[in-house]
């Protein structure tokens, strides 16, 4: 099969296409025939290797979707260890997902890793409810575009979102957000009652001005940082103003069966009532993946990047 191989940690260029023996399935375990790949801000940070360091060679991805050859179902399925950018994969059957008709292969794998991740954040750790006001961090990005809808469908309102550029700014306000601002600390002024619910993904003084957007008795949620002082809260942080710091790892929605079902089960459902829609940025072939990831570590990606494995 090709793939894309890692052989030792770097740059971009350190990602080669390349012909690779197939995986084979394990206990619990089914073999996928990959049509498209996902790519997730993390793959960044383990090709960089400052991030579970895989042991190399390597072949990064954490979400494909694509016929189960077992059963020749459409599946797509979460990659905890790997193994994505290839045109053959193994999957756990415990993270494997059945695509309902009316999904294709695009929106599915589009869906579900960043998608469970803004579930999770939003409505497992953040117990969002109807009615509630919130803030997206990073909201162009794959999480953050569809943390903005699912807000919007659950009942939530006004929806704010957080945004680099002009550009960015009119992509989250095409997905219903109420409000753009460019950085954290403008959040005061647009919405001066501050926010019940804030989604961080950014750390660091983004997460503090993120922290300050939040109401007395309000949540901040964190999935992750960039910024280096996010561990630097103190509970004087929280007490002072009533306010409550969550965090959220997908490993632990995918350990919980009954959250990971709720969630993906939600996605599906909102998709097909055309309540959320993974917006894809781009398809590269299996030789592009190098350049998406540059792409992505330049900021210059909006919504979900996929990799087309068979082409
Ligand atoms: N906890 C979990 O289990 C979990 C699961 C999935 C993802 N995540 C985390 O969620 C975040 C978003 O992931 P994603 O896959 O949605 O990524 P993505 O599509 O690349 O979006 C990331 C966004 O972050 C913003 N950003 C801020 N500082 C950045 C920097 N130094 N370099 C690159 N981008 C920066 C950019 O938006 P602006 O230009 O608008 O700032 C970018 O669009 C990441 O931190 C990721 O690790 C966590």
């Amino acid at each position: 099969m090709r793939a894309v191989v890692l052989r030792r940690f770097g740059g971009p260029e350190e990602l080669r296409p390349a012909e690779l023996p197939e995986p084979e399935a394990g206990q619990g375990e089914s073999v996928i025939d990959v049509t498209l790949a996902g790519l997730n801000f993390a793959d960044l940070e383990i090709r960089e290797g400052v991030y579970a360091p895989p042991r190399l060679p390597a072949v990064l991805g954490a979400d494909v979707v694509g016929r189960r050859r077992s059963d020749g179902r459409r599946v797509v399925a979460l990659l905890r260890a790997g193994g994505g950018y290839a045109q053959v994969a193994v999957a756990r059957d415990a993270y494997t997902v059945e695509v309902p008709a009316g999904i294709d292969d695009a929106q599915a794998v589009g869906l579900l890793e960043q998608g469970c991740t803004a579930y999770g954040a939003l409505v497992t750790a953040g117990r969002l409810r109807p009615g509630d006001s919130v803030a997206v961090a990073a909201a162009a990005g794959g999480v953050g575009h569809l943390a903005v809808q699912l807000a919007l469908a659950l009942g939530a309102g006004p929806v704010a979102a957080v945004a680099s550029t002009p550009e960015k700014r009119a992509f989250v306000r095409s997905l219903g957000a109420q409000v753009a601002v460019g950085r954290a600390e403008e959040l005061g002024e647009a919405l001066p009652n501050g926010v019940d619910l804030y989604l961080d993904s950014v750390g660091g003084r983004e997460l503090r001005a993120g922290l300050a957007a939040v109401a007395p008795f309000g949540r901040l949620v964190s999935v992750g940082a960039r910024g280096g002082l996010s561990d630097t809260l103190a509970m004087d942080d929280l007490t002072g103003r009533s306010v409550g710091v969550h965090g959220l790892w997908m490993q632990q929605v995918l350990a919980a069966p009954q959250v990971f079902a709720r969630a993906s089960g939600m996605l599906f459902t909102l998709a097909r009532r055309g309540l959320l829609t993974a917006r894809i940025d781009r398809v590269v072939p299996l030789s592009g993946v190098g350049a998406a990831h540059a792409a992505m570590a330049a900021r210059e990606t909006m919504g979900k990047v996929l990799v087309d494995v068979r082409a």
